[in-house]
């Protein structure tokens, strides 16, 4: 885990950095886009997670953790129409997910970004009066229970990181997790350093 973080954070503090949620003058217009953004990378990540057949190997259940319900719930929330939404782009340039590893890794980073989304939280509150149950349902992740949440995925993830190969294919993967999520928000800045693995 301590590898998998150390290996990752100049990605995390890249993305973190660029992205406007905690800026004291982000608008409900300017959220929004964020949102439609996100859809439209979960939107098609996590229907390809359905397709995997690694499930039953790494022995975790996902479903409940869908992000794309909690999506289009804030979508709906903020006058979106399910005709509108149908009509957003949607991300082509996902992360490889071909082993048990790549899974292993792509979920590390989704999983993550709950955590730093309990602070979002608080901030799409008190700056746009903003709750879960009116358009922050996605930031909010599993609310009060998302360190409880992570706990569990972290020994997930340590029960089935295996041998020091897949290790790699943990580490190459989240870094790739980061990486199309942040050419797909911000198109227009140069490939984080490093590449992509
Ligand atoms: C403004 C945006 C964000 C903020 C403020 C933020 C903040 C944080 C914070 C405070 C933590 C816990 C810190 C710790 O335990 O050391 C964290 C962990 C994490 N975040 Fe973010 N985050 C943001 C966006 C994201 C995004 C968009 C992703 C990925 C899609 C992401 C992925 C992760 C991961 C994987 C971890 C777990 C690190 C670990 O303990 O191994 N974060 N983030």
């Amino acid at each position: 885990m301590k590898r998998l973080k150390e290996a990752t954070s100049s990605r995390h503090a890249a993305l973190e950095s660029r992205l406007p949620l905690l800026d004291a003058d982000m608008s409900r217009a300017r959220y929004l886009q964020f949102l439609q953004l996100f859809w439209g990378y979960y939107e098609p990540l996590e229907a390809q997670l359905q397709t995997l057949p690694y499930w039953p190997a790494i022995n975790f259940d996902y479903a409940g953790r869908q992000k794309t319900p909690r999506l289009l719930q804030d979508l709906h929330a903020l006058g979106e129409t399910p005709e509108s939404i149908q009509s957003f782009a949607r991300c082509q340039h996902l992360p490889t997910l071909a082993s048990k590893g790549q899974l292993l890794g792509c979920l590390y980073v989704i999983e993550g970004a709950t955590l730093g989304g309990q602070i979002i939280t608080r901030h799409l509150n008190s700056n746009l009066g903003l709750t879960p149950l009116t358009g922050g349902a996605f930031f909010d992740g599993y609310g009060a229970q998302t360190g409880e949440q992570w706990k569990a995925f972290c020994a997930m993830l340590r029960a089935n990181a295996g041998e020091s190969a897949q290790h790699d294919d943990i580490l190459a993967s989240a870094n790739q997790t980061f990486e199309t999520l942040d050419q797909w928000l911000f198109p227009s800045y140069p490939t984080p350093k490093g590449g992509t693995p």
